[in-house]
């Protein structure tokens, strides 16, 4: 049996990935530590069950807490964090006690118990690419984050660097670009415009829509992560993408179509500060190295899968959507 501590798993990719570590590894136990802030859903984990699943409602910033459930694990997979890039921007401080002292306390427990660790991060440390040409973040592209999330995300990654270089802690980085699929809080860009669609509104988009991301479905994000746990060099890091680039005018106006709305009916509101233009990964290296490839290869499906869960699970995402719209409210967005 191993122990996986999954830091962050009720959130939107930390609950896909302890569902997917429960369906395909029979032989392991699963502890969850998560603080559940607005972003966290315990509901997100119904359904699973002691005596392989264990919840542990807490903070990565409790350094105790944090040394006991390390010490009692194989494996830690960190995924909690401020994730949002517009909070950031209304008030980054929650992005540094989580994503930096939150992941410098992880990083001292897995030294002190010589613990495996792997940590999850984002292309956002890249910083943006121009809107036009074929550039695209691969591991050697050198640092440079733009929002207060991306800036910390960058730190923590840092600090992981640097724990593998000086002490020798069993790590590896991952950082992957966009994620869409089923349990995404509502305030962000996809399961947004759903719920806005399915409650008789109209999607926002900031500025013109033109800015491009480069979507994965959360599910081949997290086989990625699996790969990378059982077979990635240690110290190393991977990035993870699915070739998936699209402006997010396309976006809006392909779940316009497929939710039978005239692909015209959205609103462009005020843009996001320092917006990033472009992010494109080359994934080349998890595909050479490690064998992986995304099993959602067309946009399109993904988001019809996505808008049948989010249809289907009302229940879910209605409790969050009013406060939610009640932040972007207060910039007009
Ligand atoms: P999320 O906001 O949906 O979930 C974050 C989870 O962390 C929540 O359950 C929250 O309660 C928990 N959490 C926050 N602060 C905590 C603390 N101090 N102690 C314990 N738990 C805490 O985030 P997500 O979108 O699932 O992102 C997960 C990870 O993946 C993050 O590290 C993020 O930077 C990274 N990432 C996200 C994307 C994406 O597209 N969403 C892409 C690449 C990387
Ligand atoms: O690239 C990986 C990152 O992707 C992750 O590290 C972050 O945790 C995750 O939130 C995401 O960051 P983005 O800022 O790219 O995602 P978001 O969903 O906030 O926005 C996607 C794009 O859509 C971005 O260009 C802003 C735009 N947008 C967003 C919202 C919420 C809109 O046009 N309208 C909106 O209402």
């Amino acid at each position: 049996m191993t122990a996986y501590l999954v830091t962050g798993g009720a959130g939107f990719i930390g609950a896909n990935f302890v569902r997917l570590l429960a369906d395909q590894r029979p032989s392991t136990t699963i502890t969850v530590l998560d603080a559940l802030t607005y972003a966290g859903s315990r509901t997100s984990l119904d359904g699973l069950a002691s005596p392989r699943f264990a919840f542990v409602h807490g903070n990565i910033r409790d350094a105790e807490l944090v040394d006991q459930l390390v010490a009692a694990h194989d494996v830690v997979v960190h995924f909690a964090a401020e994730s949002h890039n517009d909070n950031s921007l209304r008030d980054p401080s929650p992005f540094v006690d989580t994503n930096l002292v939150g992941t410098f306390h992880l990083l001292e427990a897995v030294r002190r118990h010589d613990r495996r660790y792997h940590h999850i991060s984002t292309d956002e440390v890249y910083g943006d690419l121009p809107l036009t040409g074929g550039d695209r973040f691969s591991e050697s592209t050198p640092y440079n984050p733009s929002s207060p999330y991306s800036a910390t995300k960058a730190g923590s990654d840092l600090l992981v660097r640097a724990w593998v270089r000086s002490f020798g802690v069993r790590a590896t980085i991952s950082n992957c670009s966009n994620n869409y699929g089923p349990y995404q809080h509502v305030e962000k860009f996809i399961p947004r415009q759903i719920t806005n669609i399915l409650d008789g509104g109209r999607p926002r988009l900031y500025g013109l829509g033109a800015n491009v991301r480069d979507w994965i479905h959360v599910s081949d994000h997290n086989e990625a992560v699996l790969r990378i746990i059982d077979d990635g060099m240690i110290g190393e890091t991977y990035l993870i993408g699915a070739d998936g680039e699209a402006d997010n005018l396309t976006v809006v106006r392909t779940l316009l179509h497929l939710m039978g709305r005239p692909v015209d009916a959205y609103d462009l509101v005020p843009d996001r500060v320092g917006h990033d233009l472009r992010y494109a990964i080359d994934a080349s290296r998890l595909r050479r190295e490690l064998g992986w490839a995304p099993q959602f290869t067309s946009l399109e499906q993904g988001l019809s899968q996505t808008i049948q869960w989010y249809r289907d699970h009302q229940e879910w995402w209605r409790p969050q959507k009013a406060a939610t719209e009640a932040k972007y409210a207060a910039t007009g967005q």
